[in-house]
């Protein structure tokens, strides 16, 4: 509770920027997934509000599913250690599988998750990611659905956390933060 000043400096996405992004993401998935079953994988907890209303657009017979892996602690760097805290429940062999992420940073997490989960023999394999931050890529990798791509902000809100706070905020901020 001490130490830092926390400020939402400036609203970088509004509810409605949002929502028409998402409708067209859902618009191009139905379009890429047509007579297919889609396994829709949510990265929990930072993708649950965009992977809601995601499949929520979506017109496709598709399933979801939930992973979680884990997060930041408090800081806003990744500690660049990735391990999975919560799997999966379905199989993936055979297949189409559509990781759902938050946002996309050094790429350290999606990247140890396409790793991992391309060993479980899906047909297909992609990421949807609403949020892209690629200046701070620090491995490379193939983002197919991007929703926004942004500086390099930390930003909260719409799913997105700062030490588990904000995730409720309807739109994406900026947070600062500074010394007290
Ligand atoms: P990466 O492994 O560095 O690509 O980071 C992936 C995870 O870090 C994301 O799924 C988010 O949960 C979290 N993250 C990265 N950047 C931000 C940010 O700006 N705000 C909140 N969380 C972030």
């Amino acid at each position: 509770m001490t130490g830092t000043i926390e400020t939402i400096e400036q609203q970088l996405l509004s509810e409605q920027q949002l929502a028409e992004r998402v409708r067209e993401l859902a618009q191009q998935l139905d379009r890429d997934y047509a007579g297919k079953r889609p396994l829709l994988v949510v990265v929990l907890k930072g993708s649950a509000i965009f992977a809601a209303d995601l499949m929520r657009q979506m017109s496709s017979d598709l399933e979801v599913d939930f992973i979680g892996t884990s997060s930041y602690g408090d800081a806003t760097e990744s500690s660049g250690h990735v391990r999975i805290v919560k799997d999966i429940e379905a199989s993936l062999q055979g297949r189409d599988v559509l990781l759902v992420e938050d946002i996309g940073d050094t790429g350290l997490t999606l990247d140890y998750l396409l790793r991992t989960l391309s060993l479980r023999e899906p047909a297909s394999l992609k990421i949807c990611a609403l949020l892209d931050k690629p200046s701070r890529r620090r491995v490379s990798i193939p983002v197919d659905y991007v929703g926004f791509s942004i500086e390099d902000h930390f930003v909260i809100g719409y799913g997105l956390d700062y030490a588990s706070r904000y995730r409720n905020l309807p739109y994406v901020g900026v947070l600062s933060l500074k010394p007290a």
